[in-house]
């Protein structure tokens, strides 16, 4: 059984993940089936950042689901002139079926989970994306079925959506590579930790400086922004840092034959990413979008619904 909340995909067993995605996977197929499935629940809609996919698809799927969302911008809240994490869980609980909050501090997420009664979804913290991973790790699987043993090479700055989707790829049974320069590498800790949730020992949590190193024989290649929310003051320095690290049609050709390129948007092209590779043929961006939708209905039907 899933816990109350989704704050982190380390939280979850390897057959509870795969449960998400086949329910996703359902979802997507026949999404009137669970049409009055979260009849007269409201999500409430936490956000400190600016967001166009979480916002939209999850407040698009708790409508779909027969629900409501309520959207709640952190500065228009009392929350934003002091009122604590903690008083702000226990009033919303009293008023929502869940809450959905993108915050910076990824202690303030699970300050939040802490606090609240009712079931709490992480929607982006500085550390971690997982709703983003669930919905590439159902793209993946449409592509080409079962994972394991398949490999991703993330390519760039070793941000949140790279965090979620390590951990995603050992307890799914796959290679994770990643290429970034000194310093936008992940800590080896975090690497480790990770490492740890792999569920076959022949998995790879590979760290290189050299990106044709990392996308050898990967069926996916991935990238985010160079520079995440909250971070532009280091704009400058992260552009000349990472741009060895674009993903380019000669970078995407040493990859797996047929290899696909993914990005959880919003990309800056011409910055982490190519107009050739984000257009072309081999580029799923657009599916993982669409699959925030269907995943997120699944993980609300998850901890909001019931015999799911
Ligand atoms: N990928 C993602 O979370 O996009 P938004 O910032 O638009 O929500
Ligand atoms: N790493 C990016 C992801 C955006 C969806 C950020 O945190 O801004």
């Amino acid at each position: 059984m899933l816990e109350k909340d989704l704050i982190a995909l380390s939280d979850l067993t390897p057959q509870e993940l795969v449960s998400i995605l086949d329910l996703a996977d359902r979802v997507k197929a026949e999404p009137q089936r669970y049409r009055q499935s979260l009849s007269g629940q409201t999500l409430g809609m936490i956000f400190q950042k600016p967001s166009t996919r979480t916002r939209v698809s999850f407040q698009v799927g708790i409508y779909q689901l027969g629900g409501e969302g309520l959207f709640l911008s952190s500065s228009d809240l009392q929350l934003g002139r002091g009122e604590t994490i903690a008083d702000t869980a226990r009033v919303l609980s009293r008023f929502v079926d869940g809450i959905m909050a993108r915050v910076f501090a990824h202690s303030d997420i699970e300050d939040l989970a802490r606090h609240a009664t009712v079931p709490v979804i992480n929607g982006l913290t500085d550390l971690l994306h997982p709703c983003q991973a669930l919905a590439d790790y159902q793209t993946m699987r449409e592509q080409i079925g079962d994972l394991a043993g398949k490999k991703i090479a993330y390519i760039g700055d070793a941000t949140n959506v790279y965090n979620s989707l390590l951990v995603g790829a050992m307890k799914l049974g796959m290679h994770c590579a990643i290429a970034a320069p000194e310093g936008y590498q992940p800590t080896p800790a975090l690497v480790d930790r990770y490492r740890a949730e792999a569920v076959s020992e022949t998995q790879v949590a590979a760290v290189t400086d050299d990106p044709f190193e990392a996308v050898r024989d990967a069926h996916f290649v991935y990238t985010d922004v160079w520079t995440s929310m909250g971070q532009e003051e280091e704009r400058q320095a992260r552009l000349e840092a990472l741009a060895p690290y674009q993903v380019s049609s000669e970078l995407m050709a040493a990859a797996a034959p047929g290899a696909k390129f993914m990005h959880c948007l919003p990309a800056h092209r011409g910055e982490e990413v190519t107009d050739e590779v984000a257009d072309g043929e081999a580029s799923i961006i657009f599916d993982e979008a669409e699959n925030r939708l269907h995943a997120q209905k699944a993980v609300m039907l998850k901890l909001m619904g019931r015999g799911f």
